[in-house]
């Protein structure tokens, strides 16, 4: 008797459960306010209050100057990339840098990236002198806060893999400026056929 009850309420809330699934018009025109709108709710007229001060978000806390803006206690770009260098680093900055900036930059640096072939501007190459003088944290700070034409990338990179992308980009430099003596043999033979061509 008991287990028929139950069932028979049971169907009565599932049918109308159906029935007013159908009902969407009130969630559409519920009472509501979109953000940045304005409302006579609060006397200076905004619909939303103001975060109070020094509002951090969970998991955007970020003290370490040189971890997350790149500088040292004196305010300066840090000269070394912060975080221990690895070869899971490396290749994961090289896998983010393909992703996130050869399309302008080119898989080498070089500057010449698909957007580029296409019509934006040229960014000047890594492999200059002044660029590649550079501090680490400086890259860094191109990354967090854009530079020219080139807009902020902070929204997509966290900065851990930012400190990756520098790793990529310290990589790139480095294969373009080999000194002589870590040449493997045949490579230097290339090198030197190459520059009697
Ligand atoms: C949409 C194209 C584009 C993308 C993508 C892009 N950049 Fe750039 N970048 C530029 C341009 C253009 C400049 C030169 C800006 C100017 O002179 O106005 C530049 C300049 C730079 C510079 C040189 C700053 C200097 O002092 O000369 C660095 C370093 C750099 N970008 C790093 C990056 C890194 C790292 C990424 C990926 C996270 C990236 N860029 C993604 C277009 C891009």
């Amino acid at each position: 008797m008991r287990r028929t009850l139950s069932l028979s309420v049971l169907s009565v809330v599932s049918v109308l459960a159906l029935a007013l699934g159908g009902c969407r018009n009130d969630m559409h025109h519920q009472a509501k306010i979109k953000p940045f709108r304005e409302s006579t709710f609060f006397a200076d007229g905004a619909s939303a209050r103001a975060l109070p001060e020094g509002t951090v978000a969970r998991g955007f806390l970020r003290e370490d100057a040189a971890l997350s803006r790149g500088q040292g206690p004196d305010g300066k770009f840090v000269e070394k990339i912060p975080v221990p260098i690895t070869r899971a680093l490396v290749l994961r900055g090289r896998e983010r840098f393909d992703i996130y900036c050869s399309p302008c930059h080119g898989r080498t640096g070089e500057g010449q990236g698909m957007i580029v072939q296409r019509g934006f501007k040229r960014p000047m190459s890594y492999h200059i002198d002044r660029l590649r003088a550079e501090r680490a944290g400086y890259f860094f700070d191109v990354m967090t806060n854009g530079f020219g034409q080139m807009s902020s990338y902070a929204a997509q990179v966290p900065p851990e893999d930012r400190w990756a992308i520098v790793a990529w980009i310290r990589t790139l430099q480095a294969s373009h400026h080999m000194p002589k003596e870590f040449l493997l043999k045949e490579d230097e033979e290339k090198l030197s056929s190459s520059e009697s061509k």
